[in-house]
């Protein structure tokens, strides 16, 4: 029988080969940990060349049921969620199981009486409140397909989502909070909804107190509770019906809306956030024939916004799924002061915490050093994600954080991967700083040279691919299928290509190397140079633009914008320029987008074909000019020599 729980490197080793051997063998033994309307008739079809996968064929689920039911009775008193606002003195509120599914359930009639059947597409555009949590659930329960957008995204990123997916209801709030600012959330919806024809009902929750009103078709949130029970069983759903979509900035063209389904992704997170973080619930728990470590319940704690993959997997559904207390925190690190984190750690006696290289740095940058400040001992799992950590930021998260006690796990994947797929678990495989070391059971990565050669032997450097499916591969892009299999099953014959470089050392521990396409990762965010560009582009005196990340102390990677102009002489005030040329990209897509650096030029790089070459902008971006490379065989190879003149 394969154990839920890896508990040792021994243990590690016969999962990791088992599920080689015998893929289904392996994920049937697991997925039996769950609760089933109906078994599957087959574990795994798949055929990368179409690509189509089917994990647990038939078999029937609900995710809730999984997430929540399944808990009541041996857990019902148990904290669910923990929510900790964005000021500190409203003071934290608690979840139990039963209360957390009650509040699911009531949640998920008001959808059912705002006509929200299985399958229609809902919207989700909040802030981190519990409420956001209930709603993704509500969804789940009912057999309705969430879209959770990232409330700092702009009204016409909003709207280009909602209308992608033609989602019937959006959910939004008068506004968040975010440190001292407050998001004008029901604005930017009330923007966006002009121009989404789709859009039957939005139901708006009250979380600010701003003074907004409800237009046409607009109904509020509270009022809307009053006249519902918390009687709603669950909706049916087979392994293979939607759960989600969720937008992912691609290298060009519209955002991706990337498709999980009910069944393997609930396994598959489950699996992933019990054995990564080794979370330990209490004796008995719903896995517990091979539990062994029994030790009180931990609390866990994943910084991410549940407007992206990581909340999704590892603030909702992973944990809720093994029965866990996940804590979820609206603010922001640096409100009220740098010490925030270390305060809700402390506060909440935080076990397992999970962040993002970027906030790391962040606040290894502070003059004090806040961590110091406060008492840390209860913390036993450190995680990132996002982004390649650099030595300087692990060390420091090591040293002051875990005090040089608790395993780092730097867990690499992707929202189309649906949960993690390279990683050490704590404590159970060894960390090493700056690599996420090994693949999880049921992964096989390989290292590809660029005409697709698997590279074998160790150490090796090149482009990472997977060869086989795991149970959270997400299905599709929403809409598009043939713009998955272009994206991700065309570049190498029979393996799904994730978009990043990657080297393995002399032990076959995996260090991702970072984007091998035009995809810059600011601050942990996946952003796509194309849609950038058509912000700037916008502009009626720009001709033409070209993005590109450089190395950036905070934000590991910032953006560097080459701009030229319909008439170089157009303007002589290049700073109002540059002002509105962030106003236009902050409207497009939303601030987190926006350029540090703008540089004006009369030319832009190209191939004879017409091509801009960008990796040239990249270098003389990064201020690495001595090697170039050749340019001779641009069309215009003049102007790289002005760019580098005036390089910012
Ligand atoms: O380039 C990799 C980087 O983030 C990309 C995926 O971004 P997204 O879909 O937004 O999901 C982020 C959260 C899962 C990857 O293709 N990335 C993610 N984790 C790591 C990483 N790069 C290096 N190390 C990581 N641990």
């Amino acid at each position: 029988m394969q154990r839920f729980q890896i508990n040792s490197y021994k243990e590690y080793e016969k999962a990791y080969q088992a599920s080689i051997d015998n893929p289904e063998a392996f994920w049937e033994e697991i997925a039996e940990s769950f609760v089933w309307k109906k078994k599957w008739s087959k574990v795994l079809e798949w055929d990368f060349t179409k690509p189509e996968v089917t994990w647990f064929k038939d078999g029937k689920l609900n995710i809730t049921e999984n997430c929540l039911d399944r808990h009541l009775k041996d857990r019902g008193n148990e904290t669910a969620l923990i929510f900790e606002p964005n000021d500190p003195n409203e003071g934290a509120q608690y979840f139990t199981y039963k209360a957390l599914h009650s509040k699911v359930c009531k949640f998920a009639n008001v959808l059912k009486a705002n006509n929200v059947k299985k399958g229609d597409r809902v919207c989700i555009y909040m802030p981190m409140v519990p409420e956001l949590t209930v709603a993704v659930l509500a969804c789940a329960r009912i057999g309705a397909v969430h879209s959770v957008v990232f409330a700092g995204f702009s009204a016409s990123a909003l709207s280009a989502r909602i209308n992608d997916a033609a989602c019937k209801v959006l959910l939004t709030a008068d506004g968040g909070f975010r440190g001292t600012k407050i998001t004008p959330l029901k604005d930017i919806a009330d923007q966006a909804l002009e121009t989404c024809p789709t859009i039957q009902t939005t139901i708006v929750l009250k979380r600010v107190n701003n003074d907004v009103t409800l237009l046409k078709n607009q109904v509020w949130w509270h009022d809307q509770l009053k006249t519902v029970d918390d009687n709603c069983p669950a909706e049916i759903m087979d392994a293979e019906d939607m759960l989600f979509i969720l937008y992912t900035s691609g290298s060009t063209g519209k955002p991706k809306g990337m498709v999980h389904t009910c069944g393997g992704y609930m396994v598959y997170t489950a699996y992933t956030f019990r054995n990564v973080f080794q979370y330990s619930c209490s004796k008995t728990n719903d896995f517990g024939r091979d539990y062994t470590r029994s030790s009180p319940k931990d609390v866990y704690w994943c910084t991410a916004d549940i407007g992206w993959i990581t909340g999704h997997s590892y603030i909702v559904y992973g944990p809720l799924a093994n029965g866990a207390t996940t804590l979820m925190f609206e603010g922001v690190p640096s409100y009220p002061d740098y010490g925030r984190f270390w305060d809700i750690c402390e506060k909440h006696k935080v076990n397992q915490f999970y962040t993002a290289p970027t906030a790391i740095r962040a606040l290894a940058k502070q003059d004090t050093n806040y961590a110091d400040n406060y008492n840390l001992k209860h913390l036993k799992t450190l995680g990132t994600v996002g982004e390649p950590i650099n030595l300087e930021a692990w060390n420091w998260y090591n040293d002051y954080v875990g005090k040089g006690k608790c395993p780092i796990v730097d867990t690499w994947w992707q929202t189309e991967t649906g949960g993690i797929m390279i990683s050490s678990l704590a404590g159970v495989t060894k960390d090493k700083p700056t690599f996420a070391t090994l693949p999880l059971p049921g992964v096989q990565p390989v290292l590809l040279d660029t005409d697709g050669t698997i590279i074998e032997g160790n150490p090796a450097e090149g482009i990472l691919a997977i060869q086989f499916p795991w149970p959270s591969i997400a299905r599709t892009i929403y809409g598009d299928h043939q713009r998955y299999k272009n994206v991700y099953f065309s570049a190498y014959k029979n393996k799904y290509f994730p978009g990043d470089g990657a080297l393995r050392d002399a032990s076959g521990n995996y260090r991702i190397t970072g984007r091998v396409d035009d995809v810059i990762i600011v601050s942990g965010h996946n952003l796509g140079t194309a849609p950038i560009e058509d912000a700037i582009n916008e502009h009626p005196i720009v001709a033409e633009s070209a993005i590109v990340g450089f190395p950036h102390d905070i934000k590991g990677n910032a953006l560097y914008g080459f701009v030229t102009l319909k008439d170089i002489g157009s303007t002589s005030d290049q700073e109002a320029l540059r002002l509105e040329i962030n106003q236009l990209i902050t409207e497009q897509i939303g601030p987190i987008a926006k350029l540090d650096k703008i540089q004006f030029t009369s030319g832009l790089p190209k191939t004879r074909s017409g091509k801009i070459m960008r990796r040239i902008l990249r270098k003389i971006a990064a201020s690495e000019t001595d090697n170039l490379g050749d340019t001779s065989t641009l069309l215009n190879p003049e102007c790289v020599q002005e760019i580098m003149d005036n390089v910012l």
